[in-house]
């Protein structure tokens, strides 16, 4: 099972594909996680990305391509990848078309993250994540069980993202609509796009994306 989870800035991709990675074995790609890493790790990616990331805008098709072919060509033939940030423009949908093929996989679902552009700013000020395991939470929506303390691996330091501020956040849901959203019509004439209702709630979201997937 191939799938790309679609959808704006803080419409629960990261959220969903982490469920789904612990309920069916998947694996989630994730070109902003990548990115991230090779921020942190100031590897040569992650120092030309920083300034365009921090900004809301696009990184390279190049550099996010490869990043694909990477992590696809170190992955087992049997597990199942989600596809979650990527692709982001035209030119990224035709070449993970080709990695696909290269990587002896075919795409199952497309499945769009459909929410309220209004409620994402909200979402996404809200949004913070462990500083060890990477788990997802927000201020109201989703916080810890225990204040504080992440449910996932016990770590009390958590951590914002840089580009999580209303500002960028305009700016990444403007480069959404005018890259990304305009990749949808080419899934749609293979009759592999599903729609998902991403303003319910994380479980709810996880039942409809689970009978899907089957
Ligand atoms: P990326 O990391 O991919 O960010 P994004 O697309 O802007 O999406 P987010 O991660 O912000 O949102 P999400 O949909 O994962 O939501 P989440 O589950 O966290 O990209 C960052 C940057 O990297 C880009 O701007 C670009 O510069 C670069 N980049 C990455 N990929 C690229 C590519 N392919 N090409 C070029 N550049 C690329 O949820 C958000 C919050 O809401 C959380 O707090 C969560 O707890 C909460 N929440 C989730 N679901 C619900 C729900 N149903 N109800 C209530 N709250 C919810
Ligand atoms: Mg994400």
């Amino acid at each position: 099972m191939n799938i790309i989870l679609l959808g704006p800035p803080g419409a629960g991709k990261g959220t969903q594909s982490a469920r789904l990675v612990e309920h069916h074995g998947m694996r989630q790609l994730s070109t902003g996680d990548m990115l991230r890493a090779a921020v942190k790790a100031q590897t040569p990616v992650g120092l030309k990305a920083k300034a365009v990331m921090d900004a809301g805008e696009l990184v390279s098709d190049e550099i996010v391509s490869d990043l694909i072919d990477a992590e696809l060509a170190a992955m087992d033939a049997d597990t199942g990848a989600i596809f979650d940030g990527y692709p982001r423009t035209a030119v990224q949908a035709d070449i993970l078309d080709r990695l696909l093929d290269k990587h002896g996989r075919t795409l199952d679902y497309v499945i769009e993250l459909e929410v309220d552009e209004d409620a994402l700013v909200k979402r996404i000020t809200g949004r913070f994540s462990c500083a060890n395991c990477g788990a997802l939470y927000h201020d109201t929506a989703n916080p810890p069980a225990q204040e504080g303390v992440c449910d996932a691996c016990g770590s009390t330091e958590f951590k914002r993202r840089p580009d999580d501020n209303e500002e960028t956040v305009r700016t990444r849901m403007q480069e959404y609509r005018a890259k990304t959203a305009p990749i949808l019509p080419g899934y749609e004439a293979r009759g592999i796009v599903r729609r998902v209702d991403g303003m319910a709630s994380i479980d709810e979201v996880t039942a409809a994306i689970d009978s899907i997937i089957g």
